[in-house]
């Protein structure tokens, strides 16, 4: 039978009561109705909300183009960043085989491209293409994205010498919008294949469109299991006004009180690295949906036990500025056990025939604890096993529970405005057409 991811919020008693979580939680509901009705802030962006059962018909032809380029490649590309990116590395890298690069065992490979401009990044890209038979994927909503937009054309001219431009084209699928930017206007004149990303639905809440489907299913992975996980979620957050019975309510409610209590980071933990993608994209939902107007819990993440030989002192017992919520997977794939000797010399008989996980289980119990008697509030959320289903339901979790923590923070959560300055610089700096006079004063300010 399946079953539904969990939140833990025992952990918090000792911080903020239950009660206090739960009557902000009963209170947010009106958040639910905000969103559902429009009625709030970024009423624009809300396409997100209903994907789960908006993008099924849209199945057949997304498994029918990873079809074809699976068949005439190895590998693919995808060029991408920010919420074009993010979704599709999160759920390929928590559901792939650590190794199977090295293993060589993968019926076709997803590499990604354009979520940087390091040159040595796409060099040894290069040179790991110059030796397969690959396709592209460009993904990039604006379709003006400086970063996939170098990335693609470097590749698509590699591709274009490797294989000639008509069968280049055959090979290169363009996602974008369907209404404004540079890309679509390429990807028509060269006659790409098409998928478009709806202009209702901001990048970081593009998961489950063609922007996080399309690579999870050129990956081998099932985008139905997870598109049916997050309808079961949707089931249980969307319209779920008994906040006892919505997790997404008490996550949201729980973390704002933390917050105004003097803890305004949050540190997503994870003793799993696979899911270390999935914190990533959980940072950027978060960061660029509450960071803004001076407002926000900044998220963070880890990886234990790794972390915690690095950053575990400073969680343990410095600024007291932080909470944590824990990403607990109940159930692994695999079984690994530890051997018995009998030399006992390294001391670890008394491990000997537990299952790794269980030692690792043992581990995030006792982290738990010592954080909590550290000053550290944590919550769990608690996932069944790592498979594309409850990835779904966590997908969406995290979607709803990050638009009503918007809300109860008082900010608009579906815009980015921030990211404006950076680019701005960037281009004054690089003499883009249109920004000359800014690319002196910034010179000035740089002597
Ligand atoms: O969440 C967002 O909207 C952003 O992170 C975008 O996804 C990111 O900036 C990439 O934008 P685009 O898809 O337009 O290239």
């Amino acid at each position: 039978m399946k079953e539904t991811i969990s939140l833990n919020l025992k952990n918090l008693a000792g911080f903020i009561p239950f009660e206090e979580i739960a009557a902000l939680a009963q209170q947010s509901a009106m958040h639910l109705d905000s969103l559902n009705n429009g009625t709030g802030a970024g009423s624009d962006m809300l396409g997100w909300m209903s994907l789960p059962n908006d993008v099924m018909p849209q199945f057949s032809n997304i498994e029918k183009a990873a079809g074809h380029l699976r068949s005439i490649s190895d590998t693919t590309v995808i060029v991408g960043i920010g919420g074009s990116y993010l979704g599709a590395k999160a759920v390929i890298e928590a559901l792939s085989h650590t190794f199977s690069s090295i293993l060589k065992k993968v019926h076709h490979e997803v590499l990604f491209a354009g979520h940087n401009i390091d040159e040595d990044y796409m060099a040894d890209l290069l040179d790991v293409l110059d030796e397969r038979d690959y396709s592209i994927v460009v993904i990039s909503k604006s379709g003006v994205t400086t970063e996939p937009a170098i990335a693609f054309r470097i590749l698509k001219s590699h591709l274009e010498n490797k294989v000639g431009k008509e069968k280049a084209a055959e090979r290169i699928i363009a996602i974008t919008s369907f209404n404004k930017g540079n890309l679509r206007q390429v990807a028509r004149n060269n006659g790409y294949g098409m998928f478009e990303i709806p202009d209702n639905i901001g990048g970081r809440f593009s998961v489950l469109t063609p922007v996080g489907l399309l690579p999870i299913a050129l990956a081998g992975l099932n985008i139905r299991e997870l598109v049916e996980g997050a309808r079961a979620m949707e089931a249980i957050t969307r319209h779920g006004k008994n906040a006892s019975d919505n997790p997404a309510l008490l996550y949201a409610a729980a973390r704002n009180l933390t917050l105004r209590s003097g803890r305004s980071t949050e540190i997503l933990v994870g003793f799993n690295p696979r899911l270390h993608y999935f914190f990533e994209w959980w940072k950027q939902l978060f960061g660029e949906s509450e960071g803004k107007e001076g407002k926000g819990i900044f998220p963070a993440s880890v990886d234990f036990t790794t972390d915690l030989h690095s950053l575990g002192q400073y969680i343990q017992d410095g600024q007291r500025i932080l909470f944590e919520t824990f990403v607990s997977v109940v159930r692994p794939q695999k079984k690994v056990n530890i051997p018995a000797e009998s030399d006992n010399s390294d001391e670890l008989n008394y491990l000997a025939g537990e299952h790794l996980s269980e030692v690792n289980h043992r581990a995030e119990l006792g982290t738990t604890l010592a954080h909590c008697d550290g000053n550290v509030p944590v919550m769990t959320i608690s996932i069944p096993e790592l498979n594309e289903y409850y990835l779904g339901q966590l997908i969406y979790f995290f979607e709803i529970a990050c638009a009503v923590s918007g809300y109860t923070l008082g900010v608009d959560p579906f815009h980015q405005p921030g990211v404006e300055a950076y680019k701005n610089n960037m281009f004054a700096l690089l003499n883009k057409p249109g920004f000359e006079a800014a690319g002196e004063k910034l010179r000035e300010r740089l002597k």
